[in-house]
């Protein structure tokens, strides 16, 4: 019978890199909770209508990469492809706009039918963070240092450069899409069938075009800071001003535009060149319409958001400790003894691992390989002397023990061995 690969743009995380990912995400939530973030999860479907409103039905995402189906009692529904959205409708759903500020981090997996390639998968995690009720240019920075305190904790910050745009309020970008369209016009017929389409849907993604072409006529295209209206300039500032005082270099992008449509004054991204096209290890910005098109109030927010796998492709492994015991019976009569023994120094706090085949000799390789500092061994003539023998697999040494006196004498070998 054939066998059955995973899906395309999915993996399966083994060990080391599930280990991998964990560290990206304790270290993540740790710091998240450092700058008051409270952890929560959303369900990993939505209704449909939780994307297409918010995100765009002319952004990439909604168009061509969700994965939606319609449930056994025909509900449309989307597995999410961001956090933000299902965040915003929770906070709205559960009547939580009174209780302004929040301060919420997630971490899960997303789903976008996206074409694979490294660090580009069809299933992925993130982890978030989305600071919801304030609209001031100090909660944009507070979001982008969290961001960049996280990529510190990770010790790859350095590894980055923070990209940052404003993309002002709906009346900048009214004014300025009318420019750009009017610019780009005069090419239309050079520009890629990808940005032909966009100038009719969506004109600011012209902008993130990856094309040779688009790009050389983007060049002399005007800048979206000339069409900032003064508020939008002066949270601009505001954002910039507190950065700079925090100490957290930034490099203004004026083509950062971002894939999804909800957001409006900041947007930024941490970029990495290690990792090749897919370069963005986290980003995120200001989204303050988004609640309004999900039936809620206007709801003034900001938050960011990692790729997990591409974060975990720039930290080294995290080596996983072994257990502290391996218990192994030396015969068929110690085998109950030994899988009780395991069980009660489990629950004093000793983990503890049972080497379950081969005969001794395999079990003893079997103990070594798995790093373990001390093997404990039982058979019929231990049994006999309520008794057990105890191996230092680092010194080399055993002795013999008395059951009663085990869990009081490795109390003194692993303090002893913290110690050391
Ligand atoms: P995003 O830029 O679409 O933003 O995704 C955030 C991060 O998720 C990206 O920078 C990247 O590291 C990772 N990522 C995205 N797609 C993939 C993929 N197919 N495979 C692997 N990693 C991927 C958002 O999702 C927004 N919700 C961020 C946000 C939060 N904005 C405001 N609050």
């Amino acid at each position: 019978m054939a066998i059955i690969q995973p899906v395309r743009g999915t993996s399966d995380l083994l060990p080391e890199e599930k280990a991998r990912q964990n560290q990206v995400i304790s270290c993540a939530a740790q710091t998240a909770r450092h700058f008051g973030y409270a952890d929560m999860a959303t369900p990993i479907f939505e209704f449909t209508e939780v994307f297409s409103r918010p995100l765009g039905a002319s952004s990439d995402v909604v168009a061509k990469e969700t994965y939606c189906f319609a449930d056994r009692g025909g509900a449309g529904l989307t597995l999410r492809p961001e956090g933000t959205a299902p965040v915003m409708r929770a906070v709205i759903a559960g009547g939580l706009t009174q209780s302004l500020p929040l301060r919420w981090f997630y971490a899960g997996p997303m789903f976008r039918y996206e074409r694979p390639q490294k660090g580009r998968m069809r299933q992925f995690h993130q982890i978030g963070c989305e600071l919801i009720g304030s609209a001031s240019p100090l909660a944009d920075a507070e979001i982008i240092a969290c961001g960049a305190q996280i990529l510190t904790e990770l010790n790859v910050l350095s590894d980055t450069k923070l990209h940052l745009n404003s993309l002002g309020d709906p009346q900048s970008r009214a004014a300025y899409r009318e420019a750009l369209v009017g610019y780009l016009e005069q090419y239309r017929a050079d520009l890629s069938d990808d940005s032909q389409r966009r100038l009719e849907t969506n004109p600011l993604r012209i902008l993130d075009s990856k094309s040779a072409e688009d790009k050389h006529i983007l060049e002399d295209a005007p800048h979206l800071s000339d069409y900032l209206t003064a508020a939008a300039r002066a949270h601009f500032e505001g954002v910039t001003a507190a950065l700079d005082a925090a100490g957290i270099s930034w490099h203004y992008d004026p083509l950062l535009v971002r894939g999804l449509d909800y957001y409006s004054h900041t947007a930024f991204e941490f970029i990495t060149s290690s990792l090749g096209a897919q370069g963005t290890v986290l980003g995120g910005g200001r989204y303050d319409g988004l609640s309004e098109t999900l039936g809620g109030p206007p709801l003034p927010a900001v938050g960011f958001a990692g790729g997990v796998e591409r974060l975990a492709l720039l930290t080294p492994p995290a080596p996983l400790p072994p257990p502290q015991i391996a218990l192994i019976a030396a015969d068929e009569a110690g085998e109950a003894e030994a899988f009780a023994l395991a069980c009660q120094l489990r629950t004093h706090a000793f983990s503890t691992v049972m080497i379950l085949t081969g005969n001794m000799n395999k079990k003893m390789k079997s103990a070594n390989k798995l790093g373990c500092p001390l093997v404990i061994i039982i058979g019929t003539d231990e049994i006999s002397r309520k008794a057990v023998i105890v191996r230092d697999m680092d010194a080399g040494t055993q002795e013999e023990l008395q059951t009663a006196s085990l869990t009081g004498w490795l109390d003194q070998r692993f303090i002893l061995a913290e110690k050391s």
